[in-house]
C-alpha cells in the first residue's frame, strides 16, 4: 500500500496549487472539474488508508459509487477536442478514441467491482483504483 499513496497524493493535490493552469476554456474547466470530483473521491479513500480519517464502509462505498458514475462521463466530458494552453490533455485521446473511452471504462469497472468492509481493504482498493487513474493518465495526460 505505501508505494501507491505518494503517486495518489501527487495525483490528487496536482493541481489544487494551480488552480487549472490558468485555463479559461469552458469545455477544457468543464472536464479539469470532473477530474478534480474524482479526485476528491480518492482522497476520500486515500485518507482513511493513511489513518488520517476514521474508516467509514458507507462513505468508501458511496465514494466508489461517485467514481463509478464520474468514469461513465469521462468520454462525454472529452468528446470534443479542445487543446489549449494550460489543459494536460494529449492531442492522442483523439487519435485513439477507443482505447480512451476503454480506459474510462477499466476506471468504472474497478470502482464499481471493490467491496470494502474493513480497513484492512482499503490498500487493495486504492490500488485497483489509481491503477486505473495511472492506466489513463500515463497515456494520455502530460
Ligand atoms: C480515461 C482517462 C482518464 C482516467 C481513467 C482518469 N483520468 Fe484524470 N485526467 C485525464 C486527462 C486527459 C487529464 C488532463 C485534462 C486536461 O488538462 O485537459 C486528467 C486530469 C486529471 C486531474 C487534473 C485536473 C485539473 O484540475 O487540471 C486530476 C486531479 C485527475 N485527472 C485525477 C484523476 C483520478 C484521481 C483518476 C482515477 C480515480 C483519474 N483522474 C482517472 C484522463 C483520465
Amino acid at each position: 500500500m505505501k508505494y501507491v499513496l505518494p503517486a495518489l497524493a501527487a495525483i490528487v493535490t496536482a493541481t489544487a496549487v494551480f488552480a487549472h493552469n490558468g485555463v479559461t476554456d469552458p469545455v477544457v474547466l468543464a472536464r479539469m472539474e470532473a477530474m478534480k470530483r474524482i479526485g476528491g473521491n480518492v482522497k476520500v479513500i486515500g485518507d482513511m488508508a493513511k489513518g488520517e480519517a476514521a474508516f467509514d464502509a458507507d462513505a468508501v462505498q458511496t465514494a466508489l459509487n461517485a467514481i463509478q458514475a464520474e468514469a461513465a462521463e469521462i468520454p462525454a466530458y472529452f468528446e470534443q477536442q479542445v487543446l489549449v494552453e494550460g489543459s494536460e490533455a494529449l492531442p492522442a485521446i483523439w487519435q485513439n478514441w477507443d482505447d480512451f473511452v476503454a480506459k474510462a471504462g477499466d476506471l468504472e469497472v474497478a470502482a464499481g467491482s471493490l467491496s470494502v468492509s474493513s480497513a484492512d481493504d482499503l490498500g487493495a482498493a486504492l490500488q485497483q483504483v489509481g491503477g486505473a487513474c495511472a492506466g489513463c493518465h500515463k497515456t494520455y495526460r502530460e
